[in-house]
Order: C-alpha cells, then sequence, then structure tokens
C-alpha cells in the first residue's frame, strides 16, 4: 500500500544483512512510501550479505561502515549527502551483536572483553552516530533518528545476558540524545521494543525458538512481525509523529503489560 507517506525524506538505513532483516523490511516499506536512502553495514558483513541486491531493488547505494568507528560514520555521512543531495530526515540504528551470546556463554560467565564490544556495537555506537551527525550538521529540522530494542533492557531475561545491559544503554541514549537534538535541531529520537522475530540476531540467542512461541502466546495480538515493525518506522519517520521523542515505544503485540495469557495458564494446567 504505497500513499506516500516519506515522499521527499531522505535518510539512512543500517542493518540489513538479509531478507530477514528488520532493516530489510523497512527499506522495502520506506521505498514503496516514497523514501530515498543510502545502506549501510559493517565491511564484514557486506561481504556476506545480499545487501546489494537490496539495493538494486530499492534504487539505493550502499556505503560500507563501521558503526563503532567515528571516521567510517563520518565518511558515511559525507558519501550519503553527496548521493541524496542534502541533509537526512531519518537515520535508522538497526544493529546489534555479542560475541558472549554467539558464543553461549551464561551471565555469570561473560568474558568481559567481548560484554565492552556489544555494549559499544549495540549500543554506544547509537550515541556515535548521533554526535557525528550533530558535529557534521546532517540532520533536517523535525528530522527522525531510531534505534531497535528489546524488552529485556526493563525486565530479566536470563538467555540474553550481556545483551540486556546494551539495550538498557541504548534506550538510555536516546532520551540524553533525545532531548539535546530536539533542542538543537528539532530532530526526534526514540527506540522501538520489538517483539522477538526470527533473523540473524534473534535467532542466535539460546532457547529463542521455545522463547518466541511463549511471547507469542502471552501476547493478546501475537508476536509483532519483522514487516510489521517496518511499518511502525515508517510511520515514526513520517510527519504523522513529529512531538514524540525520548520514548521507549513497545511493538510487541501487547507483551509488555500482560501479566499471563490464559493460553499460557492452560499450557501449565495441562501439563501438570
Ligand atoms: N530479532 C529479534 O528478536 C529482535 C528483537 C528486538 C530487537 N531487535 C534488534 O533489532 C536490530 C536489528 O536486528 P535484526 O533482528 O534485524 O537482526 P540482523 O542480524 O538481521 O541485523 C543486525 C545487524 O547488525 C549489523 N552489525 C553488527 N555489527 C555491526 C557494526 N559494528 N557496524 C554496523 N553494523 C553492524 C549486522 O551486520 C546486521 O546487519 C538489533 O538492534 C536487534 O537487537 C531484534
Amino acid at each position: 500500500m504505497a500513499n506516500d507517506l516519506l515522499k521527499g525524506k531522505v535518510g539512512i538505513i543500517t542493518g540489513a544483512l538479509d531478507e530477514n532483516s528488520i532493516a530489510w523490511k523497512t527499506a522495502l516499506k520506506a521505498h514503496e512510501q516514497g523514501a530515498r536512502f543510502v545502506l549501510t553495514n559493517a565491511p564484514l558483513a557486506m561481504r556476506m550479505g545480499a545487501i546489494k541486491e537490496l539495493a538494486e531493488q530499492t534504487n539505493s547505494i550502499v556505503i560500507p561502515a563501521d558503526a563503532t568507528s567515528l571516521e567510517d560514520i563520518e565518511k558515511l555521512y559525507t558519501e550519503a549527502k553527496e548521493h541524496l543531495g542534502g541533509n537526512f530526515d531519518f537515520i535508522l540504528h538497526s544493529i546489534g551483536m555479542s560475541t558472549n551470546i554467539r558464543k553461549g556463554k551464561s551471565y555469570g560467565d561473560l568474558n568481559h572483553e567481548w560484554a565492552l564490544k556489544s555494549y559499544d556495537v549495540s549500543g554506544l555506537s547509537f550515541h556515535k552516530m548521533m554526535q557525528v551527525a550533530e558535529k557534521m550538521d546532517v540532520m533536517n529540522e523535525w528530522g527522525s533518528i531510531l534505534a531497535l530494542s528489546y524488552i529485556a533492557a526493563q525486565r530479566v531475561f536470563p538467555f540474553y545476558t550481556d545483551m540486556a545491559e546494551a539495550k538498557a544503554l541504548l534506550e538510555n541514549i536516546a532520551r540524553g540524545y533525545g532531548y539535546r537534538f530536539g533542542k538543537l535541531k528539532k530532530v526526534r529520537v526514540n527506540t522501538i521494543s520489538q517483539s522477538p522475530t526470527r533473523t540473524t540476531a534473534g535467532s542466535g540467542i539460546d532457547g529463542f525458538n521455545e522463547f518466541f512461541d511463549i511471547a507469542d502466546l502471552m501476547s493478546p495480538l501475537g508476536n509483532a512481525s519483522a514487516e510489521a515493525c517496518a511499518e511502525y518506522i515508517v510511520m515514526m519517520f513520517s510527519d504523522y509523529t513529529r512531538m514524540v521523542t525520548m520514548q521507549n515505544l513497545f511493538h510487541d503485540g501487547g507483551y509488555s503489560f500482560t501479566g499471563v495469557s490464559e493460553e499460557l495458564m492452560e499450557m501449565v494446567r495441562k501439563s501438570g
């Protein structure tokens, strides 16, 4: 359904690794709604990824950048500005990585060097992207900056280990920079807290399949898909959400405010 919600808007979309990625679906939806953008991902991911295919489909280009490197971000913005012909209306941070999770480390056995890397890649990189955007003055007034989070920032999910702290950091950066960018340029900054989603990052988590099903049973609307998340992101980039800032927005089918569902109780009753 194309109704030009993002007509005339330009921006940056990080994190499209493959067709399951939330960023990949977002690129397709944003293109459908009239946006022009540059795609970016870590140079390593690009060597394995199919991102060029997405660029062709969405009439965009790909500029590699490691989101933890200030130099890479500067180069990304410089080249993107040149390609898009001006400043940006939106930036999507859709980046997450934990070596501790990938290597199956439990919360009581974290490798702290890797934990610092998780915080840098998954949390601090959001600050870096905004700090460079501020210094280079690349955001248009009333622009929108978003990152993707998970409810483990507020509640304990044992298998999410160091990513829980990374998401807490990410959400706090959205508040801190949301205040600053609001004052500076009327730019809004938010995080979307998404349901468990079958992507490379999601499926790498221990017990993901069981947890996906439990969350689905808990949520009155069921788990939110990556595609539905992409639609929400498009709305957050559109002019219809100009006064929403410094928020963590749950996009989870009602999971976050459900104590227990009848379906889960029924499962326990049957198993007992
Ligand atoms: N999948 C889920 O269950 C779920 C739920 C809530 C939130 N999220 C969040 O959504 C976001 C997108 O993840 P996804 O589920 O689409 O998975 P994904 O694996 O498709 O995307 C993660 C992306 O991060 C990129 N990345 C990693 N290190 C990077 C770096 N140094 N510089 C630049 N990019 C880097 C990867 O290349 C990849 O494209 C992440 O922040 C993730 O934590 C995912």
